[in-house]
């Protein structure tokens, strides 16, 4: 086995162990705490699939660097690989009951973004990509849809904590896609809706103020399956999730110009 298949197997057995917490978890009593606002919110689910997740990688891949999004892990410049987790994605979904979340890793090597996984416990989805390699669901590969026309698009956003404080609140891009799109949704789990758009249940997702730990998996699995990632201005998404529009390719510059208007 190659380096770069044992990596895959093991951010996969992470991930189906940490969702299994979720699952196990899932519509139960748990203590929940709030982050940078009152509406961005962290449970103690969040902490024991981060837990799970970086005890794994401390014990079989000490060398490597892991940037978690609740700030277990020891991130590293120097390291080869490094493991980008966020251990529960669409807390706010979890918290309420709301089915729709999941586990995110995705691994850089020297910086370019090799392996994404990302499982879904309540559907037992395990979404998967490699770079060059093609992008997967429970093992079976998947393209992005064929749709291209906007009208007949299914599209999908999302609105960053500080959405009660903050003018760049995504708001006016929701309007025109709203006034553009077949339909809008807005689930809740950035990385899930990510696959959704390498499915081909979405043919488009957009969101600003991401972070790293939201697209790192996501992003590879879209364009591994055939679709197109970037930034609103249409050049390379930025690693940091500030900014990412992804899409089944065909509707891409259609959604640049309607985030640009
Ligand atoms: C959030 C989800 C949500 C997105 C937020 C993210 P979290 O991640 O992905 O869909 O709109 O911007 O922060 O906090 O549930 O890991
Ligand atoms: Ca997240
Ligand atoms: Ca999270």
């Amino acid at each position: 086995m190659s380096e770069v298949d044992d990596i895959l197997e093991l951010a996969c057995r992470l991930a189906r162990e940490a969702g299994a917490i979720q699952r196990s978890h899932y519509e139960t009593d748990f203590r929940i705490d709030s982050k940078s606002t009152a509406i961005d919110l962290v449970t103690e689910v969040d902490h024991a699939c981060e837990a799970k997740i970086v005890a794994g990688l401390t014990r079989e891949r000490p060398a490597d660097a892991i940037l978690a999004e609740e700030g277990s892990g020891e991130d590293s410049s120097d390291a080869a690989w490094r493991w980008i987790v966020d251990p529960l994605d669409g807390t706010v979904n979890f918290a309420h009951g709301y089915p729709c979340f999941c586990v995110s890793i995705g691994i850089e090597h020297r910086g370019v973004a090799t392996v994404g996984v990302v499982y879904e416990p309540l559907r037992d989805e395990l979404f998967h990509a490699v770079l060059g390699q093609g992008a997967f669901c429970n093992g079976k590969a998947i393209r992005v849809s064929q749709i291209a026309e906007m009208q007949r698009s299914l599209v999908c956003t999302g609105f960053a904590y500080d959405v009660h404080q903050s003018d760049r609140d995504n708001l006016n891009h929701l309007t025109a896609f709203v006034k553009s799109a077949g339909g809008v949704r807005r689930d809740g789990s950035a990385a899930l809706d990510l696959c959704y758009v390498a499915c081909g249940r979405y043919e488009g997702f957009w969101e600003l103020k991401l972070h790293p730990w939201d697209v790192a998996a996501g992003a590879l699995i879209v364009t591994e399956a055939g679709g197109r990632t970037s930034g609103v201005a249409g050049g390379p998404a930025p690693h940091d999730g500030s900014e990412i529009v992804a899409s089944n390719g065909l509707i891409h510059d259609r959604m640049l110009s309607l985030l640009g208007s």
